[in-house]
């Protein structure tokens, strides 16, 4: 199983910033990962260099996409799941994570599950941001498991490492994770067998025209 995290921050970290708390969440849900003994890497937006201006990777002639975007869409393609990690920004999920997130076609993501992982530096937990992110999400083609992770105050759970605080209770937090991540290897080695067995072909994904969505 092969899974990607999306870290929802691009936020400048640079001292005396405050360091970016969406990077200890990511790393808090690669350690759950790690231990169920899933194959996971992290998607950091500050990594990718997208175009300026804005041009999804679909609207690139075949083999004239900036390389990083090719890249991405590779590891996109080839995933099993995705774990969305996302602070919450005016109520709604990440402007990074979304921005991102459009540069690629839901073909890409489609036939597979994702996981909500929201977090906040206040008592809510990003807990609105992920009631969005379900729309956003399903609407790509990779389905929000229904268990979500939020974790409010996240600098006073986590280390920089991922590791939990001293005095945090272990068995809680990874029961916390592991409820959803368990979701999520469900579904995604479901989907992975329906792939593999070829029984039924995937309805094509809406490309060119946009009345195709249209009702009759
Ligand atoms: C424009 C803006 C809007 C924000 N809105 C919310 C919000 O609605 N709820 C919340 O809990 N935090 C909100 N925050 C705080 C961020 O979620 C917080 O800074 C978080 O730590 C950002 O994630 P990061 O540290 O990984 O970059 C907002 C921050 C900014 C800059």
């Amino acid at each position: 199983m092969n899974l990607l995290i999306f870290l929802g921050t691009e936020r400048d970290s640079t001292p005396p910033h405050p360091a970016r708390l969406g990077a200890r969440v990511a790393r808090a849900c690669a350690r759950r990962l790690h231990a169920a003994g899933a194959d996971h890497e992290t998607v950091d937006p500050l990594e990718i260099d997208l175009p300026s201006p804005f041009k999804p990777h679909f609207a690139f002639a075949a083999g004239k996409a900036p390389r990083q975007l090719d890249d991405l869409a590779n590891r996109i393609r080839t995933a099993d799941g995705y774990v969305m990690v996302s602070p919450e920004y005016n109520h709604s999920m990440s402007p990074a994570l979304a921005h991102l997130l459009n540069h690629f076609g839901s073909s890409l993501f489609a036939y597979k599950p994702s996981a909500i992982v929201t977090y906040s530096a206040g008592q809510w937990g990003g807990a609105r941001a992920a009631v969005n992110m379900r729309t956003f999400l399903s609407e790509l083609g990779c389905l929000p498991v229904s268990a979500m992770v939020h974790v409010p105050k996240a600098q006073e759970v986590f280390e920089e490492n991922g590791g939990l605080l001293e005095g945090e209770d272990a068995d809680r937090w990874d029961g916390y994770f592991d409820r959803t991540f368990s979701q999520l290897f469900w579904w995604a080695e479901a989907a992975a067998r329906q792939r593999a067995a070829g029984s039924r072909e995937a309805p094509g994904a809406f490309k060119k025209d946009p009345s195709q969505r249209n009702a009759p």
